[in-house]
């Protein structure tokens, strides 16, 4: 043996297994959650929740229409892990939003089909948030999320959603689920909890951030108007607001008023009354107007009062790509927003659902502060989801609807 060979040799010795299990590691980081992969997965057994059938049961719909579209079956495909950074989960609870009842409809699929980046719209399984047990992650995850953890989520309108079995998620939009909370109370939290968060901070410029506001009132107390805050969204913005130390107002119809007060209003407006403009204007000026009641930009040139920001959940951005295409809807965007805010009081604004690590930071440490609670409007089986989306397509909602698949 020449000591060419003599050297190989004893670099393989030494480093051959190690190479042999990173390249099996790379190849595993990138392939996807295949049949092929469960059967190799040694041990899966001890894993629980682990998928050991390629299907699952979900709610699905097959195209745009009303509640009658949504479809159940026992014979979905599973979701593939495709990227290092996903996770798949197991759900144990999820909410019904709004927004499930709007993409049932075909609301902002031009816009939507374009984030997706594939031709396959149909069949699109919805759900935004969850919580649910860690099954199967990809090695790029973080090592403090591993399999069986209970976790808490959200997915983006242009993901597969939740209203599943199953489902797959970057691993960023995942934490583990806050301790105090049961997961029925969890899981109706981020979604409209993001939603209230990325309004009051980011659009709203609540907090430390941002004083600019601060024109409109002479004290250090802000002054925050929640608009319709009895319902998921507004539930959740009238605790972030008051954790914020700061003055909150909250309108809702009769019936919420000892619910908003014990959430944190300091004053809540009734809507029905025939004096509710007036009661908004005699209580001004804002530093933010928070509206979730679905109001919409027309709403602000009603208030007659100085407020620093209006912004609103119920903005025209995807009705207008959808009727008019990305171009032209978006040259109508930009032209309502001009006109929004050429009669107002103050600065006009349209705010999102904001899916940030920041964001979900944020709410679970109001959680575990005991300052942010979820309001549970009522629970439905998962084999009655119809009823859940019939609960939020009705309305009136008090807090959030949530599916037990536990
Ligand atoms: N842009 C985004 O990214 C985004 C994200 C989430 C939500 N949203 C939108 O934000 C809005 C709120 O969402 P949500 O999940 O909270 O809906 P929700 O749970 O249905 O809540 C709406 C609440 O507003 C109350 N309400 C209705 N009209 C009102 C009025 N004129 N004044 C005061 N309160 C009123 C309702 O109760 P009563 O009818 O009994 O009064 C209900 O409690 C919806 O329009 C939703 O589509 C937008």
């Amino acid at each position: 043996m020449n000591i060419c060979t003599k050297a190989l040799s004893r670099f393989w010795w030494r480093n051959g297994p190690k190479l042999l299990k990173r390249e099996l590691e790379r190849e595993q980081f990138v392939r996807p959650f295949s049949q092929s992969a469960v059967k190799e997965e040694k041990g899966d057994k001890e894993k629980p929740g682990f998928p050991h059938k390629m299907k699952m049961r979900g709610w699905q719909i097959h195209s745009y229409g009303d509640l009658d579209e949504v479809q159940f079956s026992d014979n979905i495909r599973i979701p593939q892990v495709k990227t290092g950074s996903e996770v798949m989960v197991r759900i144990k609870a999820a909410s019904v939003n709004p927004i499930d009842i709007a993409l049932i409809g075909g609301y902002g699929a031009t816009l939507l089909n374009l984030m997706r980046r594939t031709d396959i719209e149909f069949p699109l399984t919805l759900g935004r948030d969850f919580v649910g047990e860690i099954v199967y992650r990809g090695l790029g995850v973080p090592r403090d999320l591993r399999i069986g953890d209970i976790v808490w989520g959200v997915i983006p309108p242009h993901k597969q959603g939740c209203h599943s079995q199953y489902a797959v998620i970057d691993s960023s939009l995942i934490t583990h689920k806050p301790r105090l909370l049961s997961d029925i109370e969890a899981c109706g939290i981020l979604y409209s909890g993001l939603t209230a968060w990325s309004g009051l901070f980011l659009s709203g410029g609540l907090g430390n951030l941002c004083a600019s506001l601060q024109r409109t009132t002479s004290s250090n107390r802000k002054r925050v108007l929640i608009l319709g805050g009895s319902g998921g969204v507004g539930t959740m913005a009238v605790q972030i607001a008051k954790s914020e130390n700061v003055h909150v107002f909250a309108t809702g119809a009769r019936d919420s008023a000892d619910m908003l007060s014990t959430l944190g209003a300091d004053c809540v407006l009734d809507y029905g009354d025939v004096d509710f403009l007036q009661h908004i204007h005699s209580n001004g000026p804002y530093d933010i107007i928070l509206d979730c009641a679905g109001s919409g930009p027309n709403f602000a040139s009603k208030i007659q009062c100085d407020f620093g920001s209006y912004v609103t959940f119920s903005s025209p951005l995807l009705r207008n790509i959808d009727s008019h295409g990305l171009i032209s809807g978006n040259v109508r965007n930009a032209m309502s927003l001009l006109e929004d805010n050429s009669r107002g009081r103050g600065l006009v604004k349209w705010g999102y659902f904001v899916p940030l690590q920041r964001g979900m930071e944020h709410l679970k440490r109001l959680v575990e502060q005991e300052k942010l609670r979820c309001v549970v409007d009522s629970v439905y089986g998962f084999d009655n989801a119809i009823g859940a989306y019939q609960r939020v397509k009705d309305g009136h909602l008090r807090g959030k609807v949530v599916l037990d698949l536990s």
